[in-house]
């Protein structure tokens, strides 16, 4: 199998890479820079050079590959910028990837297009796209269209919370080490992690045997309150356990969207994507946590591999907006 992956360096992009390593899947990853071709091939994956919004600069790459997957999403405070690269991105790598008789595209997206659900999460519970999680639901909604008219099959991945030593549980970690993260209320509302690699794995397992028009909610086997998972993450970085904000004061401080969205309950079900074969080797955050938490620390000491967003003024940006 040949893939063809846009946002290829950046955390769903190196954790699909990794999983395709030694697979016998053939990967081209899309950079947009020459520093990061390095790194897609020590991931033993061929760098494509160029921009997701320029398809002439990859088309030809495109050609011969079984189906393309749509990571890439900008780092832009701005919504326009951030759209551009989701949604119009998403339509113009289609439209390539049409042109060069690619079957398939698997759109990366996010639980976080539902609202809240009261009991278990599954792939039709009522959608609420919120704030950054309007533009998922709109790159989805372009693969939708795409395939409607059948011109490639379209397979929606929605992954829960991915942890790994990096994206949002970087930013977690950092504001749990400075006192300042918080939970909605008393914490009790659930979330559905899944780790990084098993989230790679999944992607794979899209690609190949997704069924045409279908979604797939990505998670463990253990969805878990977001206090008792924050709690679990202080006591591996050896911190104080976090406290919550009255949701009153999250709707103030962050916004009525944002509060919302990190107040909602999202037990996600893996079933659908079981009964493609795919098993977690990490069944939950319990086998998973303290392996990422080690490879967090050893980077925040210094290891050049550090994720580029803690410290940033990004990062408390992306735990409020939980760009998932
Ligand atoms: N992280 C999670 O836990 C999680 C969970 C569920 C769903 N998701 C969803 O998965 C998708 C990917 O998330 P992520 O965390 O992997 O994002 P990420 O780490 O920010 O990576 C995005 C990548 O896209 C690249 N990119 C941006 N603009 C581009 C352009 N014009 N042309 C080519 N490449 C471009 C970026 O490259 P530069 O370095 O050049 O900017 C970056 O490498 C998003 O839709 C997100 O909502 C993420």
């Amino acid at each position: 199998m040949r893939l063809f992956v846009s946002g290829a360096a950046g955390f769903l992009g190196r954790a699909l890479l990794t999983s395709a390593r030694g697979s016998g899947v053939e990967v081209r990853g899309l950079v947009r820079r020459a520093e990061q071709a390095k790194g897609i091939t020590a991931l033993g994956a061929t760098p494509v050079l160029g921009d997701l919004l320029e398809p002439r600069e990859y088309a030809s790459s495109l050609a011969g590959c079984d189906a393309i997957v749509h990571l890439a999403q900008s780092s832009s405070g701005d919504l326009e910028e951030l759209r551009q690269v989701r949604v119009e991105g998403a339509r113009r790598l289609i439209e390539a990837a049409v042109a060069q008789g690619v079957p398939r595209v698997v759109l990366g997206s996010g639980y976080w297009v539902y609202g809240d659900v009261p009991g278990t999460l599954v792939e039709s519970s009522p959608l609420r796209p919120l704030h950054l999680s309007q533009l998922n639901y709109e790159a989805e909604e372009v693969a939708r269209t795409a395939g409607s008219r059948r011109s490639i099959d379209p397979v929606i991945a929605r992954p829960g919370m991915v942890y790994g030593p990096g994206s949002w549980l970087a930013s977690w970690a950092k504001e749990l080490q400075e006192g300042t993260f918080r939970y909605v209320g008393d914490g009790s509302n659930h979330m559905s992690p899944v780790h990084w690699k098993d989230c790679g794995e999944a992607f794979l397992r899209l690609s190949s045997h997704g069924v045409r028009g279908a979604t797939y909610l990505v998670a463990d086997d253990r969805p878990v309150t977001v206090r008792v998972f924050s709690e679990a993450l202080a006591s591996q970085l050896g911190v104080a356990s976090p406290t919550g904000i009255p949701l009153e004061r999250a709707q103030a401080d962050w916004g009525p969207d944002l509060a919302l969205l990190n107040a909602a309950n999202r037990r996600a079900s893996n079933s659908a994507l079981r009964a493609l074969g795919w098993t977690p080797s990490y069944p939950s955050y319990l086998e998973g946590l303290p392996e990422v938490c080690r490879e967090l620390s050893g980077r925040s000491r210094g290891d050049p591999r550090a994720p580029r967003r803690v410290g940033t003024s990004r990062a408390g940006l992306s735990r409020k907006l939980r760009r998932t």
